[in-house]
């Protein structure tokens, strides 16, 4: 590790404050204050039983939903008051999510490369940067093939390039092993570590099982929409 990296991990990445979220006219309080503060470069797993806010935050933290009250500011950007949501997502979060949501009739070299659309690489390098994360998840040989003549492993590390293709600062994972056997699940997350260190980015992972969450450098729990931290 060099000493950019070094520096780096003592910045805080992620900064919420009392942040609240209800649905249902206030009814259901899915978030209640929660409060977190995350290390650039960490890997941070979120627990909690069903129903218990984890997808909530998620969401918040990648500016798919917006909070109510309290304050959130990722990757040096306040969520509450940016104009600039859709730059934001689209530059500085990746998505990984338990149904790895490709798309069926484009390849698997296009789908990694939906993601850099928006932006203004050229095809040939968008093209190059796909096929480096391809290589990276051990797919090289099914570029050209359709996700459905893929196994869900495959189709899971196929996600994972696409969410790290336009090089963001935090990868935001629900449930990533959630639809594959324990096997399979170990294969992604081994994955997902190297390729967290090759591109040193921050990884935020909801999952249910305990062995998984292990994986972290730390584990974070959702209990009535507020958090704890599991020492
Ligand atoms: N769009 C919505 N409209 C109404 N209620 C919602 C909505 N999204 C989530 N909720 C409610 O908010 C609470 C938190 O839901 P959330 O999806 O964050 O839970 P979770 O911890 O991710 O659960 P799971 O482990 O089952 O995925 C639940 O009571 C859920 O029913
Ligand atoms: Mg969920």
């Amino acid at each position: 590790m060099n000493n950019h990296n070094i520096s780096k991990k003592n910045e805080n990445i992620i900064e919420i404050k009392n942040l609240k979220k209800s649905y249902d006219k206030g009814k259901i309080k899915a978030l209640n204050g929660i409060n977190l503060e995350v290390k650039d470069g960490e890997f941070i797993s979120i627990m909690g039983r069903s129903g218990s806010g984890k997808s909530t935050l998620l969401n918040m933290l990648g500016a798919l939903d917006t909070a109510d009250e309290g304050s959130i500011e990722v990757a040096g950007i306040d969520l509450m008051k940016t104009k600039k949501l859709d730059e934001f997502r689209s530059k500085k979060i990746g998505f990984i999510f338990q149904f790895h949501n490709l798309i069926p009739n484009l390849t698997v070299v296009e789908n990694v490369e939906i993601p850099l659309y928006e932006t203004k690489t050229s095809n040939k390098d968008m093209r190059a940067r796909a096929l480096e994360l391809l290589d990276d998840v051990n797919l090289s040989h099914r570029v050209d093939q359709r996700p459905n003549t893929l196994s869900g492993g495959e189709r899971q590390r196929v996600a994972i390039a696409r969410a790290l293709v336009n090089h963001p600062s935090i990868i935001l994972a629900d449930e990533p092993t959630g639809s594959l056997d324990s096997k399979t699940g170990d294969v992604i997350l081994n994955l997902l570590n190297d390729i967290q260190k090759k591109e040193n980015v921050t990884l935020i992972m909801v999952t249910h099982e305990p062995e998984v969450a292990k994986r972290a450098e730390r584990i974070v729990t959702v209990l009535d929409g507020k958090l704890s931290e599991n020492c």
